[in-house]
């Protein structure tokens, strides 16, 4: 006879979710941490037959699914397998993104810009759509998307990708308003540059080598280290889990300070060091 399986326990006991882009990266640290605190996950991913960064699935609390997010009926479809083989939705986590179209405004091909924002937003507004059309009869729920600083200020980014992810922004305060009646949160969170495929790629040219990114993204990073996946899905959890009950229409940054605290002040260098003063009407007032 087999062991009973363990009642899950952790901060999303009984809870279910659907991560996108969850076979690599941020989406498939999130899908770890949500298994590993109780839930239950559809994981989509372009292709799901590929090897991934999840291990052997939790006493069938894991299903993994092909879908493009860019496409209605595959986003329709990881959130009716949500409902319909764990019988509810809880948390909508839209991460799957793309870099995209890269290089100047003035040379876009169209058919790469179009093609960024179909999945970087659009596969956004699709996750929201139907994860509402499910979780309002609930009246509850936690819609939580994956922005970027290069939604947040210009130079940050390629133009389709940083366009995409501002508007990823816009579109979570907007729908929070909305959804708010119905006890449903939107809310964004902002990872700072993380190792993971995509800067992999960038930084040493090979999507596989996590390790090499690591090294190279040391000499930039804003904290004492690179930002690891599981740093962002730290924040991912607050927000999926009833910790952030109030907390609706939020952007939230997981970047060391870089968008909010990049600079640093003159006033703190050493020149000033050992002196109390006060400037008042543009002169310095030496106190002692
Ligand atoms: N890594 C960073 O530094 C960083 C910084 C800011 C924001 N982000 C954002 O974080 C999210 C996750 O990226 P990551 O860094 O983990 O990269 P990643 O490349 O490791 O993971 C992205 C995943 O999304 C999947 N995906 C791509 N297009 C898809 C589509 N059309 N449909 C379904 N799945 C698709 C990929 O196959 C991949 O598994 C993205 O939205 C990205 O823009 C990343």
């Amino acid at each position: 006879m087999s062991e009973p399986e363990p009642v899950p326990s952790g901060v999303l006991a009984g809870r279910v979710a659907v991560v996108t882009g969850g076979l690599s990266g941020i989406g498939a640290a999130a899908v770890r941490r949500f298994l590993d605190e109780g839930a239950s996950v559809v994981a989509g991913d372009l292709r799901a037959d590929r090897p991934s960064e999840l291990a052997a699935e939790p006493a069938g609390r894991l299903i993994v699914r092909s879908a493009d997010v860019a496409d209605e009926a595959d986003v329709r479809g990881l959130v009716d397998t949500a409902v319909e083989r764990f019988g509810r939705l809880d948390v909508m986590f839209n991460n799957a993104g793309v870099l995209g179209a890269i290089g100047p405004i003035a040379t876009a091909d169209m058919d790469e810009v179009d093609r960024t924002l179909a999945v970087n937003l659009r596969g956004v507004f699709l996750g929201m759509k139907h994860a509402a059309r499910v979780m309002r009869p609930l009246r509850s729920g936690s819609i939580i998307s994956t922005s970027s600083p290069a939604g947040l200020a210009g130079g940050q980014g390629p133009h389709a990708y940083s366009a995409a992810k501002a508007a990823v922004i816009g579109l979570t305060r907007s729908v929070a308003a909305e959804l708010r009646a119905d006890r449903i949160r939107v809310n964004t969170v902002v990872p700072g540059a993380t190792v993971t495929a995509m800067m992999a790629d960038v930084a040493t040219g090979d999507a596989a080598d996590l390790e090499g990114a690591a090294e190279k993204m040391a000499a930039t990073a804003w904290m004492d280290r690179p930002i690891r996946p599981e740093d962002v899905v730290e924040a991912v959890l607050f927000l999926a889990s009833d910790a952030s009950r109030f907390v609706t229409g939020e952007t939230l940054s997981v970047d060391g300070g870089m968008t909010s605290a990049p600079g640093s002040s003159p006033f703190l260098t050493e020149r000033f060091a050992g002196t109390s003063a006060i400037f008042e009407n543009g002169r310095r007032t030496e106190r002692h």
